[in-house]
Formats: structure tokens, sequence, C-alpha cells
């Protein structure tokens, strides 16, 4: 049993779940993900999913991020936490039935924050499960923080976090925008994609980069970007592809040509 370098995949939650609608699934994309992931058949895996219309909206409600002020927020805080692994849920069932070895490992319970950043992360049982082939399963959650009293951690943090833990060999971000642009493509018709970027070119892109029109408590594309530059700065490449349209994950999976943007340290 050896621990050798995973990839990290990333899904956002504006992928798999209807962000204008509270609650709302998208079933039939999750399914089809799956399929991609099972096809693939990465060895070492690491998969991290977003809050999308269920993390988000109660967490925006009861202020979680902002962190403990008031006793109405302790309900919002455990509500946060449920709705994620409802979703988690239905995430792993699309998983687990199509035979792939998938073990959620729930964020709140193994990882603490300090003012919103992972100080604390007892990885043993992850590492454990690593090693033995199984593919674990982690999102966005409403986590407990050191000075905050709890606070919510993105999938992208986590994501970068996981990446540099384990020496990833490559980050996979499925979106649902075909990679990284200019200026937010769902609202801004001249906005230009990037196929590849250095480190360097990003951070002079990354000024332009607005955040989310749909509710989103972590910040959207130019906080994602923020999130990923430490693992960038490993040498951690990144690759942004568009999950909603089919295949665009397995390929990223296959390392195959596939539509997105690419970020390299150089
Ligand atoms: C957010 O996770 C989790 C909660 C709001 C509880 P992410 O920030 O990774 O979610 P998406 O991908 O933006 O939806």
């Amino acid at each position: 049993m050896s621990l050798s370098r995973p990839t990290v995949l990333k899904i956002g939650g504006s992928v798999i779940t209807d962000k204008n609608k509270e609650l709302g699934v998208q079933m039939e994309v999750i399914s089809r993900i799956a399929d991609e992931i099972l096809e693939a058949n990465t060895k070492n895996l690491v998969i991290v999913h977003g809050g999308g219309s269920f993390g988000h909206p109660v967490a925006e409600k009861h202020a979680v991020k902002e962190g403990f002020t008031e006793e109405s927020q302790i309900i919002g805080f455990a509500e946060t936490h449920h709705v994620m692994t409802v979703l988690n849920g239905l995430f792993m069932d699309a998983l687990i039935w199509r035979g792939i070895p998938a073990v959620s490992i729930t964020p709140s319970s193994c990882i603490m924050t300090q003012n919103g950043r992972i100080t604390h992360f007892e990885d043993s049982t992850l590492k454990h499960l690593m090693k033995m082939g199984f593919i674990p399963v982690l999102y966005g959650d409403a986590v407990f923080d050191t000075t905050l009293g709890f606070t919510i951690l993105s999938g992208d943090q986590l994501v970068a976090f996981l990446a540099m833990r384990f020496n990833a060999k490559n980050i996979v971000v499925g979106v649902d925008v075909n990679g990284l642009y200019d200026a937010d493509p769902k609202t801004n018709e001249k906005a230009k994609m990037f196929d590849h970027l250095t480190l360097a070119e990003l951070r002079n892109v990354q000024k332009l980069l607005g955040g989310s029109n749909a509710c989103d408590v972590t910040g959207g594309m130019a906080n994602k970007i923020t999130e990923l530059i430490p693992a960038i700065e490993h040498g951690i490449p990144v690759l942004m592809v568009n999950a909603t349209k089919p295949k665009n994950i397995y390929k990223a999976l296959k390392g195959e040509q596939v539509r997105g943007t690419l970020i390299e340290k150089e």
C-alpha cells in the first residue's frame, strides 16, 4: 500500500445544483459526471464538490461565514452542514451505485480553521483509505473555527490544501463556463477565454475577475483563482473545464485534448 501522487478533482456547486433554485439538484449532470469518473478510471483520485444552491443560500441567510455572533446562528450552522451532507449523499449515490469505491469524508469533522484558513487537518483516515485504493469525496462545508467559532470552508481552499498536502500530480476544476475569461462570460459577450496561462499571466488577469452573480458566500471566480494560486506556486497544474458539457471531465482526467484553461507555474 503506497500513496502516490493523486489527481484532485473539484466539481463546482453550480454544475451539480441549480443555482437559481434553492435545494435544486441537477441529478442528470451528477449521473453523467459519475459515468465519466468511472470510465476515466483515474488512479489515486480525490474528489471535492461545492455547495451551489444547497450550501450557499442557507449559509448566507445565517451569516455562517462571518462567524458566531448570536445564538440564532447555531441552528443555521447545523442546517448549512446538513444540506451539504444531503447534496453529498446524492453525489455519493451516483458514484457508489456505479461501483466506484468512493468514501465520503466530512470536512467539519476532521478540519478546523483559524479566521477562515485551514489550520488543523486530521488526515490519517484520508491517507489510510487512499492507500487502500478508495476514492475520498469531500466538499465545501460549514466548519469550526478557532477564532470565529465557525465559518464556511470553500471547496476551492480545500482543493488547494489537499493538493499541496498530498503533492498532487494535477488539479482538475469542473465549472459551468468553458474556462477562465478576462470578464464574466455570462454577462459580457466580449469576454475572452484563455487556453493557457502562466502564474505571472494569471496574476495580471486576477484583478479583472469579478464575483459571482448567483448567491455565493465564497466569492465566485476571483476567489477561486486566489485559492488555487498556492497550489500552482507549488508546481501543481490546474485545468479548468466546463463540467456541464459531456466528456470534458473524462478527457481532463485522461489527459486528453479538451477545451478549457490550463494554468501552470511557468
Ligand atoms: C461552499 O463550497 C460550501 C458552503 C456554502 C457550505 P464551495 O464554495 O466550494 O461551493 P461552490 O462550488 O462555489 O458552489
